[in-house]
């Protein structure tokens, strides 16, 4: 597990002053992507009209492009606003499966300051049961400071 105090330290100093989206979720990417050995896919999808998701910044292979609200891990989270820990992605309805390797998921809803879902965190891991609900609290808390903070 990261250190994840030292994490939100560097993501704090990275991501001061900047309100763009894309650019926030680029610098969280890389840092979390590099922060873990777990994580083997890390990126961002981001609201891009109402029911749809689309792909934003990412580390590693190719992600899909689109993601309806009613489709896959990605979904559920943007679609019930709540977090997804997925320790066997084969036992999940409907995952969609960007790469064969992966075994299990975390995917984590982004908020803007008005609370309004903006996107959605995916972070796969070839390892089965990869995730915990600590890393799913810690990875919250740093996605409302970066994100919940600005307009
Ligand atoms: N597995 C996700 C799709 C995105 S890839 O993991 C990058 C899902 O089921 O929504």
């Amino acid at each position: 597990m990261p250190d994840y105090s030292s994490l939100a330290a560097t993501v704090a100093s990275l991501t001061e002053g900047e309100s763009d989206e894309v650019a926030l979720m680029a610098t969280l990417a890389c840092e979390l992507h590099h922060s873990d050995d777990r994580f083997d896919w890390t990126g961002f999808y981001r609201v891009t009209e109402p029911g749809l998701l689309k792909i934003g910044p990412y580390q590693g292979g190719h992600g899909c492009l689109k993601i309806p609200f009613d489709r896959g891990v990605c979904g559920a989270a943007a679609r019930s606003g709540e977090t997804q820990l997925v320790p066997d992605v084969d036992a999940f309805p409907g995952h969609i499966a960007c790469a064969s390797s992966t075994r299990s998921e975390l995917v984590i809803p982004v908020r803007n300051g008005s609370g309004a879902v903006i996107g959605v965190l995916d972070i796969d891991s070839n390892q089965p049961d990869a995730f915990t609900p600590e890393d799913a609290r810690q990875l919250e808390e740093i996605l409302h400071s970066v994100f919940c903070g600005r307009p």
